[in-house]
């Protein structure tokens, strides 16, 4: 297949940019001096304003953008000596609006670095029929379709299973579902992040929208103009506690509500199983779909305390027929939750600014 990678030690980055810098012919200086890691499977984001350098910053992984100073290696090797071609063979790269090629079908346009790589029908068609599975297209119906016959999320899904083909380790991403309806966005980055978890591709993804961050980041890189990081944490830590200045600004009013779209509850939460004093008839009378349980979103918590006019909700642990009741939700418990969670990013902050000393 592709070249073969450097023997790298296990836990070293998959992307290392050392000083990387970038300034155009007619002098804007896109990244001054850029230092950043990206971990084996990790799903990293870069966000930050319209024109900070994240593009850029992508490009340069990819040598669609050249380093006027610095340097990038991928997988432990400097790709100024690597073939650019070469090199993109091993790295997906996913655009707004995909660039999909108009004139070849969903299969071919799948099939693109296969067919470079060589690879014989057999195994290429069905890597295609695969692939689509896993976007959720059915083969059947999409493989001859054109791009023209598709919608927009559609389109999305075909350059996502075509960047992921010949399965790199190393995915790009910019802005992938920009172009797509909000609802269909948010659909489209639930199963982007399934399928990164299932494959382990080692993903970075720019984005300049805050709420596309925090949902799917492992880590979040946010950007000020000139490629400046101001921060690099998880989404929590960066909700719960942006650094001063530019991050607080671009993190902006709706940190709490954001967060209740990311916390999870836990044991600590509620109040134990057997108190007695504690609302209506439990699980019974419950939806099973509709039920907390631990490991719950704090906004589906908050959902159902608003429907329960304020009164504990029963939380479930386990699945089916052996689920029981692990405790009891109130809306002080949820409160406690929020600081539980913010308390925890606060340790988590000091820690990396000390292994950063
Ligand atoms: N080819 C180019 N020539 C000159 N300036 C560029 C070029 N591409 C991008 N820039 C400038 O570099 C800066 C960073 O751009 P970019 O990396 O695209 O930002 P982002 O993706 O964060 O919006 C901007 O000021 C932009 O105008
Ligand atoms: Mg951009």
């Amino acid at each position: 297949m592709s070249t073969p990678a450097a023997p790298r030690p296990a836990g070293a980055p998959v992307i290392r940019f050392e000083q990387a810098r970038k300034e155009y012919p007619d002098g804007t200086v896109a990244v001054h001096g850029l230092d950043l890691d990206v971990a084996e499977h990790e799903l990293l984001v870069l966000v930050g304003p319209s024109g900070c350098g994240k593009s850029t910053t992508l490009r340069m992984a990819n040598r669609l953008v050249e380093l006027t100073a610095g340097r990038v290696l991928v997988e432990g090797q400097d790709i100024a000596r690597t073939d650019p071609v070469a090199l993109r063979r091993r790295i997906g790269y996913v655009i707004q609006n995909v660039g999909l090629f108009p004139h070849r079908t969903v299969g071919q346009n799948i099939a693109t670095v296969p067919a470079l790589l060589g690879w014989d029908r057999q195994r290429t068609r069905t890597r295609t029929a695969e692939l689509l599975e896993l976007v959720g297209l059915d083969p059947g119906v999409y493989s001859a379709r054109y791009p023209y016959q598709l919608s927009g999320g559609e389109r999305q899904r075909v350059g996502v299973a075509r960047a992921l083909a010949a399965d790199p380790p190393v995915l790009l991403m910019d802005e992938p579902f920009g172009a797509v309806d909000p609802e269909g966005r948010r659909r489209l980055q639930q199963e982007f992040w399934r399928i990164q978890r299932e494959l382990g591709t080692t993903v970075m993804l720019v984005t300049h929208d805050i709420d596309e961050a925090v949902r799917l980041g492992d880590r979040i890189a946010v950007f000020s103009q000139g490629g400046h990081l101001e921060q690099l944490t998880d989404a929590v830590n960066l909700l719960a506690r942006p650094a001063a200045g530019m991050v607080a600004d671009f993190v902006g009013n709706g940190r709490a509500v954001r967060l209740l779209g990311i916390g999870e509850l836990v044991a600590v939460d509620l109040e134990p199983a057997g108190s007695s004093s504690n609302g209506p008839a439990p699980a019974p009378l419950l939806a099973p779909a509709s039920a907390l349980r631990l490991g719950s979103r704090f906004d589906d918590a908050f959902a159902a305390l608003a429907a329960s006019g304020g009164q504990a909700v029963p939380v479930l642990a386990g699945g089916g027929a052996g689920a029981a009741i692990a405790g009891w939700l109130t809306p002080d418990g949820l409160l406690g939750a929020l600081r539980r969670i913010t308390a925890h990013a606060a340790d988590e902050s000091d820690e990396a600014a000390s292994a950063h000393r």
